[in-house]
């Protein structure tokens, strides 16, 4: 008397479960980067807003050759939710030339507190007027009894030929450490 239920021979069930596994990586492979696509999308406060990303804000030439700063209001784009602002201020900085090819910057918030610090040619030192702390041309803190518990912020500066681009960031205010917050 014969089975009813036909046996399904050994390399045919090994074959099938090959091309199971095979099916269920590739389906993976394809998952993933779709999932993150969507997640992306889904929650675009996750990605960059533009603050805490490089700018292009002057052309080195146009920096005095005395080392004396200049005060370049930082240009960009800014993204809020779905909307995108092509060109927002986004905040000042101080641009110096301290050689034929090397730029120092220096966010013009001042660390105290927040209010916006002025370049003075005389003395060469910048001035915060909301608590009179001053800091030398480099940033650094002029006067050991300054209510700033820091020196003014510098930033990353990179050269393309004649263009400076800024690494633009917003620093936490009030404390000792410099602290990133964009
Ligand atoms: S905010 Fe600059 S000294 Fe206070």
């Amino acid at each position: 008397m014969s089975n009813p239920v036909e046996k399904v021979p050994a390399e045919g069930r090994r074959a099938f479960l090959k091309e199971a596994a095979a099916g269920v990586v590739g389906g993976c492979c394809l998952l993933v980067p779709a999932g993150a696509g969507l997640v992306a999308w889904l929650d675009p406060l996750s990605q960059p807003s533009g603050g805490g990303g490089w700018v292009r804000v002057a052309a080195l030439s146009a920096l005095p050759a005395d080392g004396a700063p200049r005060r370049v209001t930082v240009v960009s784009e800014r993204r809020d939710g779905w909307t995108r602002e092509p060109e927002v201020p986004l905040g000042a900085i101080y641009l110096r030339r301290t050689g034929e090819r090397s730029v120092q910057a220096l966010h013009s918030v001042c660390p105290h507190a927040g209010c916006f610090v002025d370049y003075r040619p005389e003395p060469r030192s910048f001035f915060c007027p909301c608590h009179d702390s001053t800091f030398a041309v480099d940033g650094s803190i002029n006067d050991p009894g300054s209510p700033s518990p820091r020196a003014m912020d510098g930033l990353e500066v990179e050269l393309k030929g004649d263009e400076v681009w800024v690494r633009f960031v917003q620093f936490r205010t009030g404390i000792k450490e410099k602290v990133a917050v964009s």
